[in-house]
């Protein structure tokens, strides 16, 4: 595997409160992991557990307080990296980095047709001139399935389908050329049947074999109809990672064991989480494990002492006392 997005042991502050009781508070997130070229990887976990949080850090939006992100280039010059003290992200960073919303309705402004968006990212990152700017919009509709694309183009944002709006913010993404499409819940409030259709929409991506995708969602269904390799997130640590297959299939911490479990339960995408005393605590979440409190197997030493991420094989890492490398 080529390596596209490195990210290496985040931290995020969050400010809280007014003036004079205003604080800052200090979110830890031991997270490291990497996404490779034509690889889409799927981040999981329920509520709270901080997979926008890093989502936003990557695409530069939220200022890490500690930790690294490295976008690795075709060649040693393309490569682009951030710490803790970079500043706004370059124009460069933004083309390459894109990120796609939840609710397409928000994230289009209703005034403009939507041909519009699509045409402005084409213009500022230099992909289209005035004479071939409709053509490419068109076309830019069309391949991410809204034809005829000229015809979409001058429909407003209320005049489409959620679906149908979500694929404009697709297309507006991949306009910039993208290397890395962040989709954070991208199908979250769209019907199941055109869940699907969306997602599918990634994997046609992942198939220039160049481009990637960050898929950000709660919903292991949908992560297990695409992702390659999965990634799951409890208060704001990585407690399993490893090939999408393993651990959906046959998940070994507690947590994915639960979540898995939840999701054949219903074998519905929009299965709820299980419920659960407690939630993911991402500021100071304690001495131990994070997910003791709510583990059926913690022990003392799973209270008293944090685990590390250990591979379990080659490309299967978990992290928690209890489990053993095959
Ligand atoms: N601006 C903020 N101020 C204080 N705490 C925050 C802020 N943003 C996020 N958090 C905390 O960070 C944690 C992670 O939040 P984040 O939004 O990244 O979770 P998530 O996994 O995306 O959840 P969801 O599935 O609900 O979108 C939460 O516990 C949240 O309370
Ligand atoms: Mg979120």
């Amino acid at each position: 595997m080529t390596p596209l997005l490195t990210v290496e042991g985040l931290g995020v502050e969050f400010p809280v409160g007014n003036w004079p009781r205003r604080r800052t508070l200090r979110a830890s997130f031991d997270v490291s992991f990497s996404v490779g070229r034509g690889e889409i990887v799927a981040l999981v976990g329920e509520s709270g557990s901080g997979k926008s949080t890093i989502g936003r850090v990557i695409a530069r939006i939220l200022p890490a307080k500690a930790g690294r992100v490295t976008l690795h280039g075709p060649g040693e010059r393309d490569t682009d990296s951030f710490g803790p003290r970079a500043g706004e992200a370059s124009m460069r960073w933004r083309q390459r980095v894109q990120l796609i919303f939840q609710d397409p309705a928000a994230s289009l402004n209703p005034v403009f047709p939507v041909g519009h968006p699509v045409a402005r990212a084409l213009r500022l990152h230099g992909r289209a001139d005035p004479k071939t700017v409709d053509e490419r919009v068109a076309a830019a509709l069309e391949a991410v399935g809204l034809h005829p694309g000229a015809t979409f183009a001058t429909r407003y944002p209320h005049q489409l389908s959620g679906g149908q709006r979500q694929r404009v913010s697709i297309a507006r993404a991949l306009a910039t050329d993208p290397d890395l499409v962040i989709a954070d819940e991208p199908t979250s409030m769209l019907d199941v049947s055109i869940r699907m259709d969306i997602l599918r929409l990634f994997t046609t991506i992942r198939a220039s074999g160049t481009r990637s995708v960050l898929l950000i969602t709660h919903d292991l269904a949908s992560a297990r109809l695409v992702a390659d390799r999965v990634v799951v997130l409890y208060a704001g640590e990585v407690m399993e990672l490893g090939p999408a297959r393993a651990v959906l299939d046959a998940p070994r911490h507690p947590y994915a064991q639960l979540l898995a479990a939840a999701a054949t339960r219903s074998g519905d995408l929009r299965a709820p989480l299980p419920a659960a005393e407690g939630a993911p605590k991402v500021i100071d979440p304690g001495p131990g494990c994070p997910f003791a409190p709510r583990c059926a197997q913690a022990t003392d030493r799973c209270r008293a002492e944090r685990p590390a991420l250990t591979a379990v094989s080659p490309d299967h890492a978990v992290r928690c006392h209890l489990v053993r490398p095959e």
